[in-house]
């Protein structure tokens, strides 16, 4: 019975030019020999009986598969099969189902590995039709007596010594596993098989695997499978490879190599969400994806996190952020994100890790502790959702700039992970949130750099400084610890599922998005009368956030009251303009303090550069007339140190450089110049006394 119904299971699936396929010679690996296959077969006694095999171990090595594989031309379909496919859910996952109901049919229809319960017989695959490979769910009897174990065997042929019969051999290759459909992207590259198989627990999972890790001798690929619960025999390579390439399914799927937009559908490594899902699979090299992973429940979200936002302007910005990744591509926005600056134990983690509870469990988070090239691989799994990324002073100060630039770009380096996975996914965006007790432009000059334009504007600076903390409102509770804490121990109990109600939503509407962001973006809050170019580039981050904060709250995913969203964009644009143009930057601390060591010690530890001034004590240089009839201090190197202490010598010239107050350092990198002073040659800094006033009173 199990067998008709494998054969009419298969035909729908692998109907087609199966003699046009011919097996691909292997090298004759000693399939058998030492394996649990061998194992099974001393145990199982009805094998020398039906087969005809010899008993000696050695013969029975010998004869494995040697057979001359290519010259048999009918190769049969390989059963059994489902012909479940992929397909989407109600849900809109184009996931395979887990169990098929075939499956359920066998299991019905056998009875456990135990076998207690009287089987029925299948015939065993006839000689004319070897070498195939077939199928078997469970454990399977032939009519031979035999029992065969569940997975992929090969049925082949001896090779015979002498003057004997070749005579029939099969060989187990692996766990159950099926070959579902062919899959490939829309530019027809980056091939895979959908496989289904079962997993050391006894349950179905299935994978788009790419074909490129069958190249080589094929390991990484047994790797992953293992790692994902397949039984293999350590000794059948050649024949597992040879099974996944033996034909081609005619079922086709359009895989997609990164998380986010494909054509109208988004895909998430676990789900694909839209209107057509069901003909599009995530595809990677690598099994595990828990970023994406869910829990609890979304009124559980929507409770304990989402009400808490509420006039938190910070915390709601946060949040707001966490939808507006897949709002990028629909606007025609440029990647970028924000930077929640301020003192230790304000609750910056504590937002960034609510904003990642919209998408994912604590696994989402990632921290500054990356290269830039590891930053790239996140980013592909991160495409068009949230790029959340902790305590930038954990990153190396000199990498920070090429991140900035390399997430704002949206284009990573063409370069392979081991398994090969992230090669093709050279594009990418996301939106970035990103916390630190210093700004961008500060941990980039303690790495040496100044922070361009574009990087400033890439990654906008938040202060973190409200009534308590990052918060405003306490909502009921007593200190900002205790809602700190609240908040956190909430991500880990209800999260993943804001982002995909949010998809499901975002991918039927149907709206200018674009359209609306502009009617955002010319609200009067955002187009201060005296913006520059940067302020509107940051003002349309903003509305961004506004526009999918409100969708959010439209869609019913997070209770808010109507333009929350939108205040709370409004009151970051202001927090970001402060910030940038006030006082409190390391620029503008930098020039006070030498400001104030010129006012104190201008008169008493410089003197006039031409007499010898013997009676200075602790001389920090000398002064000479400038050209605007004020004076050029000429710093000696410890004075200058004494006057910058507190702050980076080196990262503190660069400042000074920037704003005209020092000269710029010479080829060689030298800012000291060689001066000639009341008779000797001595070297010194010279610092423009009246550009330190004007610079520190600007900018
Ligand atoms: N607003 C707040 N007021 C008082 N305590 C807070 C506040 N926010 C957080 N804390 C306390 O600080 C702890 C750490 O919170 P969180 O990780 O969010 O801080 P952080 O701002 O990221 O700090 P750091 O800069 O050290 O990483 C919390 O467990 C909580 O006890
Ligand atoms: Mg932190």
């Amino acid at each position: 019975m199990a067998n008709d119904l494998l054969d009419t299971a298969t035909a729908d699936l692998f109907g087609a030019d199966v003699a046009d396929v011919p097996l691909i010679e292997a090298n004759p690996a000693p399939i058998l020999a030492g394996t649990a296959e061998r194992e099974e077969r001393e145990l199982n006694s009805s094998l020398k009986n039906v087969s005809g095999l010899g008993a000696a171990e050695d013969a029975e090595a010998d004869c494995a598969l040697l057979h001359p594989f290519g010259d048999v031309p009918d190769v049969p379909d390989v059963p059994p099969n489902n012909g479940a496919g992929s397909s989407g859910t109600a849900g809109g996952t184009a996931d395979v189902p887990d169990v098929p109901a075939l499956a359920d049919l066998i299991e019905a229809a056998t009875a456990g590995e135990g076998g207690d319960t009287e089987e029925t017989a299948v015939p065993s695959v006839p000689e004319d039709e070897r070498p195939c490979f077939k199928v078997y769910d469970d454990w399977t009897l032939l009519d031979t007596g035999r029992r065969l174990r569940p997975g992929v065997w090969l049925h082949g042929m001896s090779k015979p010594k002498k003057e004997e019969m070749p005579v029939p051999v099969d060989s187990w290759v692996c766990g159950p596993l099926h070959i579902e459909a062919q899959t490939f992207d829309g530019g027809e590259n980056n091939f895979g098989r959908l496989l289904r198989f079962k997993n050391t627990a006894g349950r179905w999972r299935s994978w788009a695997m790419p074909m490129e890790l069958l190249k080589g001798d094929g390991s990484d690929l047994r790797g992953e499978l293992l790692a994902m619960g397949l039984e293999l025999d350590p000794l059948a390579r050649q024949t597992l490879a040879r099974y996944l390439q033996e034909r081609t399914p005619k079922k086709r799927i359009r895989c997609a190599l990164q998380v986010g937009w494909c054509g109208g559908v988004f895909v998430l490594p676990d789900a694909v969400i839209g209107p057509n899902a069901a003909g599009v699979i995530f595809q990677s090299g690598e099994r595990s994806h828990d970023e994406h992973g869910q829990a609890g429940t979304l009124d559980g979200w929507q409770a304990e996190i989402a009400a808490r936002a509420v006039e938190n302007p910070l915390f709601l910005l946060a949040l707001s952020a966490a939808f507006a990744g897949p709002l990028l591509k629909r606007t025609n926005t440029e990647g970028g994100g924000l930077h929640f600056v301020g003192d230790s134990s304000t609750g910056k983690t504590t937002i960034l890790e609510a904003a990642c509870s919209v998408w994912g469990g604590p696994g989402y988070r990632r921290s500054w502790r990356a290269t830039a090239n590891g930053m790239e691989g996140a980013a592909a799994l991160l495409n068009d959702c949230l790029l959340a990324l902790d305590e930038i002073s954990e990153c190396d100060p000199r990498e920070v700039g090429a991140i900035v630039y390399s997430l704002g770009n949206g284009r990573g380096k063409q370069r392979a992970s081991r398994t090969g996975a992230a090669r093709s996914v050279t594009r990418w965006q996301a939106f970035i949130v990103s916390t630190g007790e210093r700004t961008i432009g500060t941990t980039m000059m303690e790495g040496g750099q100044r922070t361009k334009a574009g990087q400033a504007v890439r990654l906008l600076d938040i202060p973190a400084a409200r009534r308590f903390g990052c918060f405003d409102e306490l909502h009921g509770m007593a200190t900002g610890t205790a809602l700190s804490d609240a908040i956190k121990r909430a991500a880990t109990q209800h999260h993943g599922r804001a982002g995909r109600a949010f998809l499901e939503r975002l991918t039927h509407d149907e709206r200018d998005m674009a359209g609306m962001l502009e009617r955002l973006k010319a609200l009067p809050a955002f187009n201060p009368a005296e913006a520059e170019g940067q302020d509107k580039r940051a003002a349309s981050r903003f509305a961004l956030l506004a526009l999918a904060g409100e969708l959010a709250t439209e869609y019913g995913i997070t209770g808010w009251p109507e333009q929350a969203a939108l205040d709370a964009a409004v009151i970051g644009f202001q927090a970001w303009r402060t910030m940038r143009g006030g006082g409190n930057d390391e620029r503008r601390q930098i020039l006070d303090k030498l400001a104030g060591f010129l006012e104190r010690h201008g008169d008493s530890r410089f003197s006039d550069w031409t007499a010898d001034g013997a009676a200075i004590r602790d001389r920090a240089g000398w002064w000479k007339p400038d050209d605007v009839g004020g004076r050029l201090y000429l710093f000696n190197a410890d004075g200058l140190r004494e006057a910058l202490k507190g702050f980076d010598f080196k990262r503190a010239l660069d400042v000074l450089e920037s704003c005209g107050v020092i000269p710029k350092a010479s080829a060689t990198g030298e800012r000291s110049k060689t001066e000639n002073v009341g008779g000797r040659k001595v070297r010194v800094y010279p610092v423009r006394a009246d550009a330190l006033h004007g610079v520190g009173n600007g900018a």
